[in-house]
């Protein structure tokens, strides 16, 4: 049997008739049809888009293979265990990353911010190198198999060198496919955006708030460092020998993936992307239930995430 390759005309063929018989109908659902528990391949960050327990109730992974490289593993698009960027402070760091300078959040000139802010450090680096829609999802240093691995890629800034690149990883994928990235100007048909936006086809869920952009001034600061002896601010309870800071809950002198921490890459604590998200879910109410929604470290149901930090 054949595989069947969708194309972009066939699932936009697809849009249409939804478009048809949804008159009037945005597409602005986010629903997911990943289970959003049991671990990171159950959760959008699985890009392979296949889910483990049940290939026939996959979020459509073949349906995707059109538009970025699916390399079967759900690791690799961020990490791989050796040939690893040497150059981000984040584990085994498998992803390529441009050079820009981004809009950061003091340039609103809020009269009421009292603290530091620099460009996002590593610990959000990391996100932006898919969140900030420069850079496509599948552009990853070492592929997995004997498909393509090259250093020289990670800081590569020309997307024509890079899809080359990728598009040499088989099998039979990439070459003649695109290499798609989360970028909020959905008509660039490079992006995922293209369909899964309001402006994009009423089947697809709207990736519209995930495309944050290089523009963070109207996102929570990053990159800012945390104030001590401020009264508005909870005093963190716990440290680690590089100097970052934790909201040590079990007080276990450990910093568990559900407890708010400030990273110190030099500049002393700093909230960062990672400081509130953790990119692989945290349980809501301990083993087996679902995760905190949008890969929060801490529920925010009453604020309570932004009560960790903030007196108010
Ligand atoms: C040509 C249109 C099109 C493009 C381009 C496209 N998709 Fe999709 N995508 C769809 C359709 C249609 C579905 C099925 C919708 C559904 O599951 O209800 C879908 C489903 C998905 C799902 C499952 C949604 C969920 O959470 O259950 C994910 C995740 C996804 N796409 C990611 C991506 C990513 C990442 C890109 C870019 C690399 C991309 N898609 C590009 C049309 C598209
Ligand atoms: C979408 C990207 C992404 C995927 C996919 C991913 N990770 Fe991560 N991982 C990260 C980021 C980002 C960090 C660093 C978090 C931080 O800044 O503290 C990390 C950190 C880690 C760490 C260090 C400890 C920790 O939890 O912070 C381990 C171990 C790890 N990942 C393992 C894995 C494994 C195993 C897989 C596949 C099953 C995986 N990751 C998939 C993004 C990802
Ligand atoms: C490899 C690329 C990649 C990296 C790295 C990455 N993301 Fe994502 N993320 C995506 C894509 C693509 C989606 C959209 C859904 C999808 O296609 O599965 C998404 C979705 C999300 C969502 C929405 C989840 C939901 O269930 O509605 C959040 C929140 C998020 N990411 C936060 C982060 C944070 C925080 C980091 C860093 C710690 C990060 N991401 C790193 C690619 C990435
Ligand atoms: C101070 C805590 C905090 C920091 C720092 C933070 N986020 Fe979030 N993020 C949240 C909360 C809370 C939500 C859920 C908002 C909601 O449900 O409406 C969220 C939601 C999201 C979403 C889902 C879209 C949405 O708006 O609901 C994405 C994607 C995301 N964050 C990415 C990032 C990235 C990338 C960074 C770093 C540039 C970052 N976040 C930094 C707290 C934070
Ligand atoms: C990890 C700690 C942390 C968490 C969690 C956190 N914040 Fe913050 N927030 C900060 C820091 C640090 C500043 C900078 C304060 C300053 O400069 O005076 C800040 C600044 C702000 C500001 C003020 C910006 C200004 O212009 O003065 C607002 C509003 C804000 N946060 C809202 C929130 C909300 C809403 C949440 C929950 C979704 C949240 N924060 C979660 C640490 C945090």
């Amino acid at each position: 049997m054949s595989k069947i390759i969708w194309t972009r005309q066939a699932i936009l063929a697809i849009g249409i008739v939804s478009v048809g018989s949804a008159f009037g109908q945005v597409n602005n659902r986010t629903d997911t049809e990943f289970d959003n528990n049991k671990g990171i391949a159950y959760t959008r960050h699985n890009l392979t888009q296949t889910s483990p327990a049940d290939a026939s109730s996959s979020p459509n992974g073949a349906l995707m293979d059109a538009f970025r490289n699916n390399y079967g593993q759900v690791c690799v698009y961020c990490h791989t265990p050796h040939g690893a960027s040497s150059t981000v402070e984040a584990p085994l760091w498998n992803r390529t990353r441009k050079s820009h300078t981004f809009q950061t959040y003091d340039l609103l000139n809020t009269v009421t911010l009292t603290q530091t802010v620099t460009q996002p450090g590593p610990n959000s680096l990391t996100c932006l190198s898919c969140h900030d829609g420069t850079t496509a999802v599948d552009s990853i240093i070492n592929m997995p198999g004997s498909g393509g691995y090259d250093l020289a890629q990670e800081t590569q800034d020309d997307d024509g060198a890079i899809n080359a690149f990728l598009g040499g990883w088989g099998p039979g994928q990439g070459d003649t496919f695109q290499h798609m990235k989360l970028d909020a100007n959905t008509s660039n048909p490079d992006s995922c955006l293209s369909c899964h936006s309001p402006d994009g086809i009423v089947a697809a869920q709207s990736f519209a708030m995930f495309a944050i952009g290089t523009d963070l001034r109207n996102d929570h600061p990053v990159g800012i460092t945390f104030p001590t002896a401020n009264p508005d601010f909870n005093v963190t309870n716990g440290s680690t020998a590089r100097g970052d800071a934790f909201f040590d809950n079990d007080g276990d002198a450990r910093m568990d993936k559900g407890e708010v921490r400030l990273y110190n890459t030099g500049d002393g604590p700093e909230v960062e992307c990672a400081s509130c998200h953790d990119p692989h879910g945290v349980e809501s109410a301990g083993v087996g239930s679902d995760f905190n929604p949008t890969f929060l470290r801490v529920s925010n149901v009453g604020s309570s995430l932004c009560m960790t930090c903030h007196v108010k």
